[in-house]
């Protein structure tokens, strides 16, 4: 979604200001634009289309000075067009704004804004903000910041420049993230800590409701009734290294590779082997709180959602307290019946997505004690959340989730197994689930190999308008992650199903022209699914089937089998979703589509 970069310090923002666009490109944008103070004024060069281009345009016509603000937009209100990018003006020309959110009431206040003779060149909410300031009489702009927002309904991230103070940027927060850059005598404005650590590492998360002041001197943070606020300086972890391409044509086929090390890292410190047990400190709860929990509602969106329903067994089986798996986006808006005794999971990479963060926060209202399963540290959730997990899979790039996902998962085992032991789970038990949770990132490096095969299988079905995965238990989960990652990326239309419910309805699809792809590891169900797979066989259906090692051959029945390695059966997924990860990204080569910024899409969903 938007990202937000600012500078002001003794170099030339423009080029800074370019590459913290090129870093949030990530999140996924269709315009782009920078406001720079020239001296003579605000200077604004924007473009519909990619950083690159603005980049270009801006070589062309050159435009400097040491402070400045960017933005890339996802278009919610408004065609991706260069009138509606960021940043907006108000009517003079003095006063510039960059917005992440949604100005919920901007129809309202546009109206009033033009009764009052203001006139609106974008069809975009921001230009109410631009307008909303340059109508607000206070002495400085950080007051005129701070009453304009008093008419604003919605959500913001916010940087604002004002020609008449040209050595500052105001920047605010409601709803949508943003961080302060504090670098050596300069400072910056992201929404992300991505955009700044190529310059610092030293970074200030604002809190709902902060206002910040940044000049050529320094910063300082106030609230709404200009209080100033204290707010803690935070290392961030991450590398440079870790934000680039290393070597590999992109961020997806990265991702996927670096599974063994990040599922090692997720599970680094936290198993205990001899005790058969989890420490995991962050959650904040003590043994009487695990023991004592009746029920759990995980909460989440996307592939995160599917990590859930994988959970969702691994909890219910090792911890034996019943779970819900909701989208966060349909919990926020239902009657909340939660029973005292829920805990709450909200599970989220980004840490940012606004359906996880108000089902969260309706969570809270609804009495649950709630911790998050985050990878980004510092993010909204991870902070707003009474205790948590945090993945330490390193920044995921790639618009498609891939590490996070198996990350994700190991959390979840490492949930269940810290709450099992807590309540009924034996020390040989725990031991057990320990020793292969252990062997986990050796088995991702084994099912890695399968590549050149997958790739193979990828080249015969690269032109198929439709695929359908099927699995069961907890491979179903798999399978719908299979279909997500095949059609976000590739653009072919996908659907997973649960093995057996395709005899109800979707069994009517398959002719000879439909490939299906089966997760069929050796579980308790697998002599299910072969007869499934014998139903689509009957049909004329295309198989490509995920099995384990030592199985029976299935060549008589499947056209291509992809054999991974055994792992415990509620942790199988963590092996039998790599597979289907390579496939939807060799796919998504073939057909030449844009794998790391697929259309429509966005890194982070910061908008419900
Ligand atoms: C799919 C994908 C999305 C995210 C979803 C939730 O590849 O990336 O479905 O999983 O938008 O995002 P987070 O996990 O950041 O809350």
């Amino acid at each position: 979604m938007c990202g937000i970069i600012g500078y002001i310090g003794p170099r030339d923002a423009a080029p800074i200001l370019l590459e913290g666009l090129r870093r949030l490109e990530y999140r996924g944008y269709d315009s782009a634009g920078i406001a720079i103070q020239t001296g003579r004024g605000i200077v604004i060069r924007k473009l519909g289309g990619r950083v690159e281009r603005l980049a270009a345009h801006v070589s062309n016509m050159p435009v400097h000075g040491s402070t400045g603000i960017a933005h890339t937009r996802w278009a919610t209100h408004g065609a991706p067009t260069e009138r509606n990018a960021h940043p907006h003006l108000d009517c003079r020309g003095l006063v510039a704004v960059v917005h992440n959110g949604i100005v919920e009431n901007a129809e309202a206040l546009r109206t009033a804004l033009q009764r009052k003779g203001h006139a609106f060149y974008t069809e975009t909410d921001t230009e109410t903000l631009a307008h909303l300031i340059e109508d607000e009489p206070g002495e400085t702009l950080e007051a005129r910041v701070i009453a304009a927002l008093e008419h604003v309904e919605g959500t913001y991230g916010l940087a604002v420049l004002s020609a008449s103070e040209p050595d500052k940027i105001v920047v605010a927060r409601r709803g949508s993230p943003v961080l302060l850059g504090v670098g050596d005598g300069e400072y910056f404005v992201a929404s992300d800590a991505s955009a700044v650590i190529e310059h610092t590492r030293s970074v200030v998360y604002l809190n709902e409701g902060d206002i910040a002041v940044l000049t050529p001197e320094g910063y300082h943070i106030v609230d709404r009734e200009s209080r100033v606020q204290h707010r803690v300086v935070d290392d961030v972890a991450w590398d440079l290294e870790e934000l680039g391409l290393g070597g590999y044509p992109h961020f997806m086929l990265k991702e996927i590779s670096e599974q063994p090390e990040t599922v090692r890292s997720t599970l680094r410190g936290r198993l205990l082997l001899s005790e058969g047990d989890a420490r995991l400190n962050g959650l904040n709860l003590t043994p009487e709180d695990c023991a004592d929990i009746k029920r759990i509602v995980i909460l989440a969106c996307g592939t995160s959602w599917h990590a859930g329903l994988v959970g969702r067994d691994i909890i219910e089986e090792l911890a034996r307290i019943p779970v819900n798996v909701e989208y966060a986006s349909e919990y926020r808006y239902r009657t909340h019946l939660e029973m005292p005794g829920t805990l709450a999971i909200a599970i989220s990479q980004s840490g940012e997505t606004a359906d996880t963060l108000e089902a969260m926060r309706a969570a809270v209202t609804a009495g649950c004690r709630v911790i998050g399963i985050v990878n980004v540290v510092g993010s909204t959730i991870a902070r707003e959340a009474q205790g948590g997990i945090y993945l330490h899979a390193g920044p995921e790039i790639g618009v498609a989730s891939t590490k996070a996902f198996t990350s994700q998962i190991a959390a979840l085992a490492l949930l269940g197994l810290h709450l099992g032991r807590r309540r009924s789970l034996s020390q040989a038990a725990g031991q057990g689930i320990a020793r292969r949770l252990a062997q986990l990132p050796d088995l991702v490096r084994c099912v890695l190999a399968l590549d050149e095969q997958v790739r193979d299988i990828a080249a015969e079905y690269a032109d198929s308008p439709n695929f359908l995965y099927l699995g069961r238990g907890v491979n179903f989960p798999v399978a719908l992650e299979g279909a997500l990652k095949l059609k976000e990326i590739s653009y072919i239309h996908a659907e997973g199903y649960p093995a057996a419910e395709m005899k109800h309805g979707p069994i009517a699809l398959i002719n000879e022209d439909m490939p299906v792809v089966c997760v069929a590891p050796k579980d308790a169900l697998y002599q299910k699914v072969l007869t499934n797979m014998q139903e689509v066989k009957a049909r004329g259906g295309r198989l490509i089937a995920i099995t384990t090692e030592g199985n029976g051959d299935l060549s008589g029945l499947v056209r291509h089998q992809l054999r991974v390695p055994a792992a415990a059966t509620i942790l199988s997924p963590v092996v039998t979703v790599i597979p289907l990860q390579l496939l939807a990204y060799h796919i998504a080569v073939l057909r030449g589509c844009d794998v790391d910024r697929p259309r429509n899409l966005a890194k982070s969903v910061t908008v419900e």
